[in-house]
Protein backbone atom coordinates (compact mmCIF):
# COMPACT_ATOMS: atom_id res chain seq x y z
CA UNK A 1 0.00 0.00 0.00
CA UNK A 2 1.10 3.45 -0.74
CA UNK A 3 2.01 5.74 2.31
CA UNK A 4 2.68 8.79 0.30
CA UNK A 5 1.25 9.45 -3.57
CA UNK A 6 2.18 12.32 -5.52
CA UNK A 7 0.45 13.25 -8.47
CA UNK A 8 0.88 15.41 -11.36
CA UNK A 9 2.82 17.86 -9.34
CA UNK A 10 4.35 20.83 -11.38
CA UNK A 11 6.32 23.52 -9.69
CA UNK A 12 8.04 26.93 -11.30
CA UNK A 13 10.30 29.25 -10.36
CA UNK A 14 9.68 32.21 -12.73
CA UNK A 15 10.54 31.00 -15.73
CA UNK A 16 12.10 27.38 -14.56
CA UNK A 17 10.15 24.47 -14.08
CA UNK A 18 11.55 22.84 -11.27
CA UNK A 19 9.18 20.02 -11.11
CA UNK A 20 7.55 19.08 -14.40
CA UNK A 21 4.84 16.69 -14.08
CA UNK A 22 6.01 14.72 -11.00
CA UNK A 23 4.42 11.51 -10.34
CA UNK A 24 5.63 9.17 -7.42
CA UNK A 25 4.34 6.56 -5.22
CA UNK A 26 6.18 5.38 -1.95
CA UNK A 27 4.95 2.20 -0.88
CA UNK A 28 4.75 1.70 3.07
CA UNK A 29 7.71 0.66 4.90
CA UNK A 30 10.07 1.00 2.48
CA UNK A 31 13.21 2.65 1.83
CA UNK A 32 12.47 4.85 -1.40
CA UNK A 33 15.46 6.81 -3.11
CA UNK A 34 15.36 9.89 -5.30
CA UNK A 35 18.57 10.39 -7.19
CA UNK A 36 19.47 12.04 -9.97
CA UNK A 37 21.85 14.88 -11.33
CA UNK A 38 22.27 18.65 -9.38
CA UNK A 39 19.54 20.87 -10.43
CA UNK A 40 17.05 17.80 -10.63
CA UNK A 41 14.45 19.25 -8.84
CA UNK A 42 15.11 16.52 -5.47
CA UNK A 43 14.84 18.92 -3.13
CA UNK A 44 12.55 21.22 -4.49
CA UNK A 45 10.14 17.69 -3.91
CA UNK A 46 10.56 17.36 -0.93
CA UNK A 47 9.93 20.40 0.32
CA UNK A 48 7.00 19.94 -1.11
CA UNK A 49 6.24 17.01 0.86
CA UNK A 50 7.04 19.20 3.99
CA UNK A 51 4.63 22.52 3.28
CA UNK A 52 8.28 24.79 2.71
CA UNK A 53 6.97 25.28 -0.65
CA UNK A 54 3.55 24.33 -2.17
CA UNK A 55 3.21 23.16 -5.85
CA UNK A 56 1.53 25.12 -8.53
CA UNK A 57 -0.80 22.00 -9.34
CA UNK A 58 -1.07 18.94 -8.70
CA UNK A 59 -1.84 16.13 -5.42
CA UNK A 60 0.05 14.64 -2.59
CA UNK A 61 -1.44 12.71 -0.07
CA UNK A 62 -0.22 10.89 3.00
CA UNK A 63 -1.57 8.22 4.49
CA UNK A 64 -5.15 9.37 3.00
CA UNK A 65 -4.51 13.24 4.05
CA UNK A 66 -3.82 15.63 1.35
CA UNK A 67 -0.58 17.33 2.46
CA UNK A 68 -1.78 20.89 0.15
CA UNK A 69 -2.20 23.98 2.06
CA UNK A 70 -1.39 22.21 5.26
CA UNK A 71 1.38 24.49 7.93
CA UNK A 72 4.43 22.70 8.05
CA UNK A 73 4.33 21.73 11.66
CA UNK A 74 0.92 20.32 10.72
CA UNK A 75 2.55 18.12 8.36
CA UNK A 76 5.27 17.12 10.93
CA UNK A 77 2.53 16.59 13.66
CA UNK A 78 0.69 14.01 11.16
CA UNK A 79 3.54 12.02 10.83
CA UNK A 80 6.19 13.46 8.41
CA UNK A 81 9.81 14.00 10.01
CA UNK A 82 12.90 15.67 7.60
CA UNK A 83 16.33 15.23 8.14
CA UNK A 84 17.91 18.44 5.84
CA UNK A 85 20.64 18.79 3.90
CA UNK A 86 23.02 20.38 6.65
CA UNK A 87 22.08 19.57 10.01
CA UNK A 88 19.26 22.01 12.16
CA UNK A 89 20.26 21.21 15.87
CA UNK A 90 20.47 23.49 19.09
CA UNK A 91 24.31 24.03 18.96
CA UNK A 92 24.44 25.37 22.65
CA UNK A 93 22.11 22.63 24.67
CA UNK A 94 23.15 19.52 24.83
CA UNK A 95 22.22 16.48 23.13
CA UNK A 96 19.64 15.63 26.16
CA UNK A 97 17.59 18.74 25.39
CA UNK A 98 18.31 18.79 22.05
CA UNK A 99 16.18 15.09 21.59
CA UNK A 100 13.60 16.16 24.89
CA UNK A 101 12.40 19.49 22.87
CA UNK A 102 10.90 17.33 19.70
CA UNK A 103 9.63 15.15 22.02
CA UNK A 104 7.50 17.33 23.79
CA UNK A 105 6.54 19.11 20.74
CA UNK A 106 5.23 15.82 19.60
CA UNK A 107 3.45 15.10 23.01
CA UNK A 108 2.17 18.32 23.64
CA UNK A 109 1.21 19.07 19.90
CA UNK A 110 3.68 22.41 19.89
CA UNK A 111 7.09 23.63 21.60
CA UNK A 112 7.03 26.70 24.10
CA UNK A 113 8.93 28.12 26.98
CA UNK A 114 6.66 27.21 29.28
CA UNK A 115 7.34 23.62 27.77
CA UNK A 116 10.91 24.25 28.22
CA UNK A 117 11.02 25.47 31.85
CA UNK A 118 8.92 22.52 32.61
CA UNK A 119 11.58 20.16 31.05
CA UNK A 120 13.50 19.15 34.50
CA UNK A 121 9.81 17.70 35.68
CA UNK A 122 9.19 15.07 32.74
CA UNK A 123 10.71 11.89 33.57
CA UNK A 124 8.84 10.48 30.58
CA UNK A 125 10.55 12.69 28.50
CA UNK A 126 13.78 12.34 29.19
CA UNK A 127 13.73 8.42 29.77
CA UNK A 128 12.64 8.43 25.95
CA UNK A 129 14.89 10.85 25.06
CA UNK A 130 17.64 9.01 26.44
CA UNK A 131 16.67 5.69 25.03
CA UNK A 132 16.54 7.12 21.75
CA UNK A 133 19.98 8.69 21.85
CA UNK A 134 21.29 5.03 23.09
CA UNK A 135 19.39 3.40 19.82
CA UNK A 136 22.03 6.60 17.86
CA UNK A 137 25.24 5.60 19.73
CA UNK A 138 25.11 8.52 21.68
CA UNK A 139 24.13 7.88 25.00
CA UNK A 140 27.80 8.51 26.60
CA UNK A 141 27.48 12.09 25.45
CA UNK A 142 24.38 12.76 26.30
CA UNK A 143 25.17 15.80 28.37
CA UNK A 144 27.92 17.30 26.04
CA UNK A 145 26.93 20.67 24.55
CA UNK A 146 25.62 19.52 20.27
CA UNK A 147 28.17 22.15 18.78
CA UNK A 148 31.01 20.29 19.29
CA UNK A 149 29.59 17.19 18.11
CA UNK A 150 31.78 15.98 14.90
CA UNK A 151 29.59 16.52 11.54
CA UNK A 152 28.65 12.71 11.73
CA UNK A 153 27.66 12.65 15.32
CA UNK A 154 25.19 15.79 14.22
CA UNK A 155 23.50 13.60 11.28
CA UNK A 156 22.72 10.98 14.29
CA UNK A 157 21.55 13.38 16.63
CA UNK A 158 19.45 15.12 14.15
CA UNK A 159 18.21 11.46 13.41
CA UNK A 160 17.82 11.38 17.18
CA UNK A 161 15.48 14.10 17.24
CA UNK A 162 13.39 13.22 14.42
CA UNK A 163 12.25 9.25 15.77
CA UNK A 164 11.45 10.81 19.54
CA UNK A 165 8.44 12.37 17.69
CA UNK A 166 7.53 8.99 16.28
CA UNK A 167 7.64 9.93 12.41
CA UNK A 168 5.39 7.48 10.15
CA UNK A 169 7.66 8.60 7.23
CA UNK A 170 10.95 9.74 7.41
CA UNK A 171 12.48 12.07 4.47
CA UNK A 172 16.51 12.38 4.41
CA UNK A 173 18.01 14.26 2.47
CA UNK A 174 21.93 13.68 1.72
CA UNK A 175 22.28 12.32 4.99
CA UNK A 176 25.25 11.28 4.36
CA UNK A 177 26.68 14.33 2.45
CA UNK A 178 30.31 15.36 3.44
CA UNK A 179 30.55 12.04 5.46
CA UNK A 180 33.78 9.93 5.56
CA UNK A 181 33.40 6.48 4.15
CA UNK A 182 33.31 4.68 7.61
CA UNK A 183 30.83 7.04 9.29
CA UNK A 184 28.81 6.91 5.71
CA UNK A 185 28.65 3.07 6.45
CA UNK A 186 27.74 3.66 10.30
CA UNK A 187 25.02 5.76 9.02
CA UNK A 188 23.69 3.29 6.77
CA UNK A 189 23.52 0.63 8.91
CA UNK A 190 21.82 2.94 11.97
CA UNK A 191 19.13 4.11 9.09
CA UNK A 192 18.35 0.44 8.35
CA UNK A 193 18.38 -0.63 11.84
CA UNK A 194 15.92 2.17 12.32
CA UNK A 195 13.46 1.17 9.57
CA UNK A 196 13.65 -2.32 10.98
CA UNK A 197 12.98 -1.77 14.72
CA UNK A 198 10.47 1.10 14.17
CA UNK A 199 9.09 0.61 10.92
CA UNK A 200 9.45 3.79 9.43
CA UNK A 201 8.94 4.27 5.58
CA UNK A 202 12.03 6.25 4.29
CA UNK A 203 12.36 8.26 1.49
CA UNK A 204 16.14 9.09 0.75
CA UNK A 205 18.12 12.08 -1.41
CA UNK A 206 21.52 10.70 -2.48
CA UNK A 207 23.93 11.10 -4.47
CA UNK A 208 26.18 8.26 -3.04
CA UNK A 209 25.31 5.26 -5.00
CA UNK A 210 26.74 3.07 -2.89
CA UNK A 211 23.94 4.31 -0.24
CA UNK A 212 21.37 4.07 -2.41
CA UNK A 213 22.45 0.53 -3.30
CA UNK A 214 22.51 -0.68 0.05
CA UNK A 215 19.31 1.04 1.41
CA UNK A 216 17.08 1.34 -1.21
CA UNK A 217 14.16 -1.17 -2.38
CA UNK A 218 12.92 1.47 -4.99
CA UNK A 219 14.67 4.44 -6.86
CA UNK A 220 13.23 7.06 -8.61
CA UNK A 221 15.11 8.90 -10.95
CA UNK A 222 15.13 12.50 -11.27
CA UNK A 223 15.92 14.79 -14.17
CA UNK A 224 15.36 18.36 -15.18
CA UNK A 225 12.42 18.23 -12.85
CA UNK A 226 11.04 14.58 -14.03
CA UNK A 227 10.57 11.20 -13.05
CA UNK A 228 12.65 9.54 -15.75
CA UNK A 229 12.80 6.08 -14.27
CA UNK A 230 11.46 4.57 -11.62
CA UNK A 231 12.11 1.16 -10.41
CA UNK A 232 14.00 -1.47 -8.22
CA UNK A 233 17.86 -1.21 -7.71
CA UNK A 234 18.72 -3.91 -10.37
CA UNK A 235 16.09 -2.40 -13.19
CA UNK A 236 17.66 0.86 -12.64
CA UNK A 237 21.23 0.02 -12.84
CA UNK A 238 21.01 -0.81 -16.14
CA UNK A 239 18.61 2.03 -17.29
CA UNK A 240 19.99 3.10 -20.56
CA UNK A 241 18.13 6.56 -19.60
CA UNK A 242 19.53 6.84 -16.21
CA UNK A 243 23.02 6.77 -17.37
CA UNK A 244 22.47 8.99 -20.23
CA UNK A 245 20.77 11.60 -17.03
CA UNK A 246 23.81 11.20 -15.20
CA UNK A 247 26.02 11.41 -18.17
CA UNK A 248 24.44 14.87 -19.31
CA UNK A 249 23.94 16.13 -16.21
CA UNK A 250 26.22 17.90 -13.73
CA UNK A 251 27.74 14.73 -12.12
N1 LIG B 1 13.64 28.84 -4.10
C1 LIG B 1 14.08 28.74 -5.37
N2 LIG B 1 14.00 29.79 -6.22
C2 LIG B 1 14.42 29.69 -7.50
N3 LIG B 1 14.93 28.58 -8.05
C3 LIG B 1 15.03 27.50 -7.26
C4 LIG B 1 14.61 27.51 -5.89
N4 LIG B 1 14.83 26.29 -5.36
C5 LIG B 1 15.36 25.54 -6.34
N5 LIG B 1 15.48 26.26 -7.49
C6 LIG B 1 15.97 25.74 -8.78
O1 LIG B 1 15.17 24.61 -9.09
C7 LIG B 1 15.98 23.59 -9.69
C8 LIG B 1 15.89 22.33 -8.87
O2 LIG B 1 16.59 22.54 -7.66
P1 LIG B 1 16.68 21.46 -6.48
O3 LIG B 1 17.37 22.13 -5.34
O4 LIG B 1 15.35 20.90 -6.25
O5 LIG B 1 17.63 20.37 -7.14
P2 LIG B 1 18.28 19.06 -6.50
O6 LIG B 1 17.89 17.93 -7.38
O7 LIG B 1 17.95 18.97 -5.07
O8 LIG B 1 19.83 19.34 -6.70
P3 LIG B 1 21.11 18.95 -5.76
O9 LIG B 1 21.41 17.53 -6.07
O10 LIG B 1 22.18 19.86 -6.25
O11 LIG B 1 20.74 19.19 -4.31
C9 LIG B 1 17.39 24.17 -9.80
O12 LIG B 1 17.56 24.69 -11.09
C10 LIG B 1 17.41 25.24 -8.74
O13 LIG B 1 18.31 26.26 -9.08
MG1 LIG C 1 19.09 19.04 -3.26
Amino acid sequence: MSILSVQNVNKSFGGLKALDNVNLEVEEQTVHAIIGPNGAGKSTLLNCFVGRLTPDTGSIVFNGASLLGIMPHEINQIGVARVFQTPEIFADLTLLENVMIPALATRDGSFSLQLWSRMDCQPDIREEAEHVLRDVGLIEQKDVIADSLSRGDKRRLELAMCIVQHPKLLLLDEPTAGMSRADTNDTVALLRRIGEERRITKIVIEHDMHVVFSLAHKISVMSQGTVIAQGEPNEIKGNPKVQEAYLGGAH
